[in-house]
């Protein structure tokens, strides 16, 4: 069963039904958070911060309190330190924001800083008794920041069934039972086939442009970040600087299950980026993963089965886990190689002026994630090292 692992058969890694709000005790905390938008905007976000009180974090109590309290404290941080772009950062974040913030993550298990489970996960409610979805926090950006981590969301949900696969086929594997595995492979399959499905509605409802040239600067963190170089101080928790990793799809537990579970295996710099980030999902999660890791590998079942239908089920993972990756590579392609290169025209052309929204983006994060990798090779790489497992000769 999944539930020891945090994990809903109706919501997968989803948080199921988010909480909204905290108790009244944090209404400074919500004033600030839902409106963090409009504050970076106005450039008045950091010193409404400044001027925010030193709560106590003792009076959070459920999980969902402490998963809304670390996304609200998560988009003030990261409007905090980007409020004035890439050049004007700052090297401390305050103590009022710190601390609690501080406190929050570790009773999670979960850095502080902005992640997957906070934005995605745990950002939604249903707007309408028809189940219409809409975002609980935002950051600049308007609709193209709600299609992102919507979609985002999407995507999440549509692999819920191949989720719920998983342990079918572990049992399947342990009793020697072709069939069972056989299904719960298709199953798999075609989940992953929605995946791609739904990651395609991002091009319906993200301008690649706003993407690039407003949103991605609030994801990214201060590891690996040329312009944040020193990390940042945590004033009140710790004197030396700490480095985070701003937010990226690795930090979703879908794919890591699913390479354990196909047998993926990834190369040195690919893979320790992506074993680093586990530290940064739920611990539960975090521990399926390792947990599918142990189990007997499904691979060698199906070579040693050397049954037709196994093996065509197994392939069609792969294929259909490959095609999900290089479709991920068209859209990182479009939303961010193809912006890049506009705004390297436009520089290279002397046209400082802004009038393009893709100017408007930071050159730190021209060729790498918002998480720091070295974008296009990471995922040509863990792409390829995927391809490596469907020959089973
Ligand atoms: N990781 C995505 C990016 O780099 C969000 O833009």
């Amino acid at each position: 069963s999944l539930d020891p692992y945090h994990v809903s058969e109706e919501f997968g890694f989803i948080l199921p039904a988010p909480l909204a709000e905290l108790p009244p005790y944090y209404q400074p905390w919500m004033d600030i958070a839902q409106h963090v938008t409009e504050l970076i905007y106005s450039h008045m976000l950091r010193s409404h911060i400044l001027k925010m009180p030193l709560l106590n974090t003792q009076l959070l109590e459920s999980h969902r309190e402490l998963r809304l309290a670390h996304l609200a404290l998560g988009v003030m941080t990261m409007g905090y330190v980007w409020q004035e772009g890439e050049d004007d950062t700052v090297k401390m974040l305050p103590r009022n924001l710190a601390i609690p913030y501080c406190e929050v993550s570790q009773r999670l298990g979960l850095p502080p800083i902005l992640t997957h489970a906070d934005a995605i996960l745990a950002n939604w409610r249903k707007r309408d008794p028809q189940g219409n979805l809409e975002l609980l926090v935002t950051l600049p950006g308007g609709d193209s920041v709600r299609g992102f981590f919507m979609v985002t969301l999407l995507v999440e949900l549509a692999a819920v069934p191949a989720i719920k696969s998983i342990p079918l086929v572990i049992n399947g594997v342990q009793c020697g039972d072709a069939e069972t595995v056989t299904r719960a492979l298709e199953e798999f399959s075609q989940a992953i086939q929605g995946m791609t499905d739904a990651l395609k509605l991002m091009h319906v409802y993200v301008k690649p442009e706003v993407f690039y040239g407003i949103m991605r600067i609030y994801l990214s963190g201060w590891k690996d970040n040329s312009s944040m170089p020193a990390g940042l101080v945590y004033e009140g928790v710790q004197a030396e600087p700490m480095e985070y990793s701003g937010g990226s799809a690795a930090q979703s537990s879908l794919l890591h299950c699913f390479d354990e579970l196909l047998g993926v295996k990834h190369e040195a710099m690919s893979g320790a980026f992506l074993t680093r980030m586990r530290n940064y999902m739920p611990p539960s999660h975090k521990r399926l993963i390792q947990d599918i890791s142990l189990q007997p590998s499904l691979r060698g079942f199906v070579q040693q089965q050397a049954c037709e239908p196994l093996t065509a089920a197994f392939q069609l993972c792969v294929t259909k886990l490959l095609a999900l990756r290089n479709y991920h590579i068209n859209v990182v392609s479009l939303f961010i190689i193809v912006p890049a290169a506009r705004a390297r025209q436009l520089r290279n052309q002397g046209n400082i002026s802004q009038e393009e929204t893709v100017s408007r983006a930071p050159r730190a994060l021209e060729e790498k994630g918002t998480g720091g990798s070295d974008i296009m090779s990471f995922l040509k790489t863990v792409r390829d090292r995927t391809r490596d497992v469907f020959n089973l000769k």
